[in-house]
């Protein structure tokens, strides 16, 4: 029988729970072994291991977080860390590792393939969206959901008092959560750490909007386009408009997955399993027009996901 290990790493991301059934339950019945290591890489570290199997896995689809619990772990990512996680996986007996995280523990699943020579294969799991290679990832969908929600309710309020709201989502390095959220949201402003825009463009965007009968506005920021208590406080300065700041926070990576991070979840780790079955390649598996693909570790960590910039003109075009 041959075994494989799951972690989950990084930010949790809703789906990740998903993820973890339907790898039980695509490799139990082609007589494979599953073990889940726990927190993240930490659980590499530590022999924090426990097998998985068919009802372990039920009543989770509909869970966020992750039942394998997670961790962001520096210590993996040293030559000792990497060292000490190989010998853990050969003393576990362990063929193949499935890794779902973000593009960090992806940086790490390539060493500790490169260190072992262990199959690994990532899930790319983070509500950031920016693992290249693929279109989507686990748990986006759902953190778009719940900041649009967010922002829905945020609107009565923005409408009633004519106020300007900003509203910041996560993404400290990427803005592809801020965009797509701006986009559905109808935002009049999206503002991405991608692409620089100074404070005198959003504020003639405002009064444009203002000048065009628009009695209130939505701005959805990404985290790390910089400082928005301040990005505020400059706003108001120039236009005079009465304006107010929510920070989404850590509400976009809880909650129950959507049928779409479900949907995605499954799909990803059911072939993540066959190729196991199939293969000793490592890769990353990922959604290219609809369907499912396997790209090379080392193509996953070494290129850039680009920001789909149409997406931007599109929502600039539609908040006239
Ligand atoms: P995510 O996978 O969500 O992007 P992180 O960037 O926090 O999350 O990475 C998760 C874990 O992956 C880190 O805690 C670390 O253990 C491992 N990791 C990240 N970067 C590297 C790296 N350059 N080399 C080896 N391991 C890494
Ligand atoms: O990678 C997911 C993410 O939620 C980012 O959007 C955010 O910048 C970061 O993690 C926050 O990390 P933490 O919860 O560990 O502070």
């Amino acid at each position: 029988m041959r075994k494989i290990g799951v972690v989950t790493s990084g930010g949790d991301a809703p789906g990740m729970n998903a993820a973890i059934r339907a790898i039980v339950r695509t490799a139990i019945p082609k007589k494979l072994e599953v073990l889940g290591f726990k927190r993240g890489f930490a659980g590499l570290l530590n022999n924090d291991v426990k097998p998985l199997g068919l009802r372990t896995v039920g009543g989770i689809i509909h869970l966020g977080g992750t039942i394998l619990r997670t961790e962001r772990c520096p210590k993996f990512a040293t030559e000792e860390g990497i060292e000490r996680a190989s010998e853990v996986l050969k003393s576990n007996k362990v063929d193949a590792l499935i890794v779902i995280g973000g593009d960090g523990s992806f940086k790490g699943a390539l060493k500790l393939h490169e260190a072992s020579g262990i199959q690994v294969i990532g899930i790319p799991a983070t509500i950031d969206n920016d693992v290249v290679g693929t279109e989507t990832t686990i748990g986006f969908d759902t953190a778009v959901n719940t900041a649009i929600q967010a922002i829905d309710r945020i609107r009565d309020t923005a409408m009633s008092h004519g106020r300007v709201f900003v509203v910041e989502v996560m993404g400290r390095k990427r803005g592809f959560l801020a965009l797509e959220v701006g986009l559905t949201a109808g935002a009049e402003v999206i503002l991405v750490p991608e692409i620089k825009r100074d404070i005198d463009s959003v504020c003639e965007t405002l009064i444009r909007s203002r000048k065009k009968e628009k009695e209130y506005s939505i701005v959805v920021v990404a985290e790390g386009f910089g400082n928005s208590t301040s990005l505020v406080k400059e706003i108001a300065e120039k236009t005079g408009f009465e304006i107010r700041l929510t920070i989404l926070g850590h509400i976009q990576r809880g909650g129950s997955p959507t049928a779409r991070s479900r949907l995605i979840a499954s799909l990803f780790s059911s072939y993540a399993v066959e190729k196991i079955l199939e293969s000793d390649e490592s890769g990353v598996v990922g959604l290219q027009n609809g369907k499912v693909i396997f790209n090379s570790l080392e193509f996953v960590n070494k290129e850039y996901k680009p920001l789909n910039t149409e997406l931007l003109q599109l929502a600039e075009d539609l908040a006239i």
